[in-house]
């Protein structure tokens, strides 16, 4: 199965976001490792609670940092959180059997996670980089 692995790339250069993002990848290859969705049905719902929690969580962070250095992409950040976040609840929502949300979270998942973290929120750390608040990213 895909796995999400972590690379200097994904760095953002602020240390709770990043810190963050790790944990996301992390539930997400649990997730993504799932075999028979069926039998680890039980395993799935535990994983997804903590999808969901975690990342509404960690888009909260995201936003008390971009409010607090008035990065100007503010509204158009917050709102791709929103979006991502019904997706999640409308995948678990509109699949209907383990199998199907399984496959459902696995294009889903490896999907939003890399472009939120690779390129949303990369914005903002070129953004954080050219305003000085963090140093050049390598
Ligand atoms: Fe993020």
């Amino acid at each position: 199965m895909r796995k999400m692995n972590w690379s200097p790339e994904c760095k953002t250069g602020f240390d709770e976001i990043d810190s963050q993002h790790r944990l996301l990848f992390a539930i997400s290859n649990e997730l993504l490792d799932i075999e028979n969705p069926v039998r680890q049905q039980d395993e799935i719902k535990y994983l997804l609670h903590h999808l969901l929690d975690y990342t509404t969580i960690h888009f909260k962070t995201e936003e008390e940092y971009f409010q607090k250095h008035n990065y100007p992409s503010y509204k158009e950040h917050k709102q791709r959180h929103e979006e991502i976040l019904l997706e999640i609840k409308n995948t678990i929502k509109n699949s209907k059997s383990m199998t199907e949300l399984k496959n459902n979270l696995d294009t889903m998942l490896d999907k939003w996670i890399k472009i939120h973290v690779l390129i949303e929120d990369k914005k903002f750390s070129t953004w954080a980089e050219s305003k000085n608040i963090i140093q050049k990213q390598s």
